[in-house]
């Protein structure tokens, strides 16, 4: 299993650090036995297994019952936990409570969205001896603020921005920064200028690493097909046709034969 330093070595070796998020027991166990080096427990949860339309809707509740079926599958890889919306900003108490169930749920990380006013809680959680992975460019938690899911950075003022905002998660002791959507060129420039290593969703390959949504991935969700994303086998069809030739020998009396009969 990698640790934190790994991720460290990883950007100084050049060797880029492969992400994938997961919320259940059958796929954390799929995971384990790949080459993945590590797994994302993401507030997507609420928008992946749940049907909600944003990142929003997770709550503590919800991250600490997918990292725990999760963990129950994930014996060897490092798992990072999402803090869901506003657990960063409701206190100090409330942070640290939310931080320590996580971690008893089985997570070795967690992740916090966006920079600016949440330096001091990065900061404290770094300072309790919990590794923080940074999040900045589309923070889906702040979607109604940024205005949807677009491009961040695209003009000089606001990739000066997020090239700031990456150098302040850094001296906040992040250990690694999730870049989502912004052009690659930027997501390049970010990555020279800080030690920790990037991980990019729709940022380009000039990252230290890639994350991706494992439904996203897996093709489940047919409607969804962003430039970023490439499908590794077509999961909703798949399963489909699996489903259809289970319920046509159902009906044509194919299902169960001898062959699976006592
Ligand atoms: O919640 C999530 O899945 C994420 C990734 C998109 C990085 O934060």
């Amino acid at each position: 299993m990698i640790s934190v330093i790994d991720f460290k070595n990883s950007k100084k070796s050049g060797t880029p650090i492969s992400i994938v998020t997961c919320y259940d027991y059958w796929s954390a166990k799929i995971i384990n036995e790949t080459g993945i080096d590590a797994v994302l427990v993401g507030d997507s949860a609420a928008m992946v297994m749940h049907g909600y339309k944003t990142t929003i809707n997770a709550t503590i509740e919800m991250m600490i019952y997918h990292v725990s079926a999760v963990k129950k599958g994930l014996t060897d890889k490092f798992l990072i936990a999402d803090l869901p919306f506003l657990t960063h900003k409701k206190g100090n108490k409330f942070l640290m409570n939310s931080v320590d169930v996580l971690m008893k749920a089985g997570a070795h990380s967690v992740k916090i969205e966006g920079a600016g006013g949440n330096l001091k809680a990065i900061k404290s959680v770094v300072e309790s001896g919990i590794p923080v992975m940074g999040h900045i460019g589309l923070t889906p938690q702040s979607f109604n603020q940024l205005g949807g899911y677009r491009v961040q950075g695209k003009d000089d003022k606001t990739a000066e921005l997020l090239i700031e905002d990456a150098k302040l998660l850094e001296e906040a002791g992040c250990y690694s920064i999730v870049l989502e959507l912004i052009p690659s060129a930027l997501a390049k420039t970010i990555t020279e200028n800080i030690s920790v290593p990037t991980i990019g969703i729709g940022a380009g390959q000039y990252t230290s690493g890639q994350v991706l949504v494992l439904q996203d991935l897996l093709g489940m969700n047919k409607d969804f097909k962003p430039k970023f994303l490439k499908f590794f086998m077509d999961g909703f069809n798949q399963i489909k046709t699996a489903l259809d030739q289970y319920d046509h020998e159902v009906k044509q009396n194919v299902f169960p034969s001898d062959k699976e009969s006592f």
